[in-house]
């Protein structure tokens, strides 16, 4: 098999030279790390299951007509998805509180929050990807008043389309990361989602009980995370034949 050029690796996935141009050939390692990789392990079989998780949720916002990056699925680990720069912040959506915002406000996890909250964190693994405010973003290029409006809009429906459909599922969308991407099609730039959205990068609470079906369960070590993600899975319906 020809060698791919690869273009960037991260701590959970590797990006390939797609065959058009345009392409992105993105794979889904099973590496897991936690608190900006101070945390590592290996996780059988998590590659697989954002692969597929991520496939699913990209094409349903494609449904409801939410731009993103993905193209198709190639195989178990690897998906095509369109080129995109991507805008240096980490957009969190928040339903409840959780995690870093429970932490810096003091509000207990699991309270419900008055309306959505976004955040915006500058995506630099040097900095711990620190909370930045839109003033920062607008002072320093990162994106334009436009662009963030567009992004909160973006962010918005994602979070309506994603909480809907855990909800039918009986989990809560507690709060989810998302990064987005700037295409140009004919000189006119779009924004798009863009990286992946799976239970690595969201928190995904069963609604019964509390139980943690996320990332969390690897950053609290709270028992198995492949467990984790293949109950998500499997409650979605798209658990793969041989995970
Ligand atoms: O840690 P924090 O509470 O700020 O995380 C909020 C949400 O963003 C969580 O769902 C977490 O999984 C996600 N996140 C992420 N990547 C990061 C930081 C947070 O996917 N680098």
């Amino acid at each position: 098999m020809a060698r791919r050029k690869k273009i960037y690796e991260g701590k959970a996935k590797i990006l390939y030279e797609g065959p058009e141009p345009g392409t992105i050939v993105q794979y889904f390692k099973d590496d897991a790390t936690a608190f900006n990789a101070e945390k590592k392990a290996t996780i059988e079989g998590k590659g697989v299951l954002n692969n597929r998780l991520s496939e699913f949720f990209m094409t349903g916002l494609t449904q409801i007509g939410v731009p993103n990056h993905f193209i198709k699925r190639l195989n178990m680990r690897e998906q095509l998805v369109r080129a995109a720069e991507i805008i240096p912040l980490e957009v969190i959506v928040r339903n409840f509180a959780a995690g870093s915002l429970s932490k810096r406000l003091g509000i207990p996890e699991g309270e419900p929050l008055p309306r959505p909250i976004i955040e915006f964190c500058y995506k630099d693994d040097a900095l711990g990807d620190p909370l930045v405010a839109e003033e920062h973003i607008i002072a320093f290029g990162w994106a334009s008043q436009q662009d963030l409006d567009d992004i909160v809009s973006l962010a918005l429906r994602v979070n309506d389309f994603m909480s809907g459909l855990m909800l039918g599922v009986g989990i809560k969308l507690v709060d989810f990361k998302i990064e987005i991407g700037r295409v140009w099609d004919n000189d006119y730039q779009r924004l798009l989602v863009a990286d992946e959205i799976s239970p690595d990068s969201c928190r995904l609470w069963d609604i019964e009980t509390g139980q943690k079906l996320d990332k969390d369960v690897f950053r609290r070590d709270l028992g198995s995370l492949s467990d984790a993600y293949t109950e998500v899975a499997r409650r979605l319906g798209v658990l793969p034949s041989n995970v």
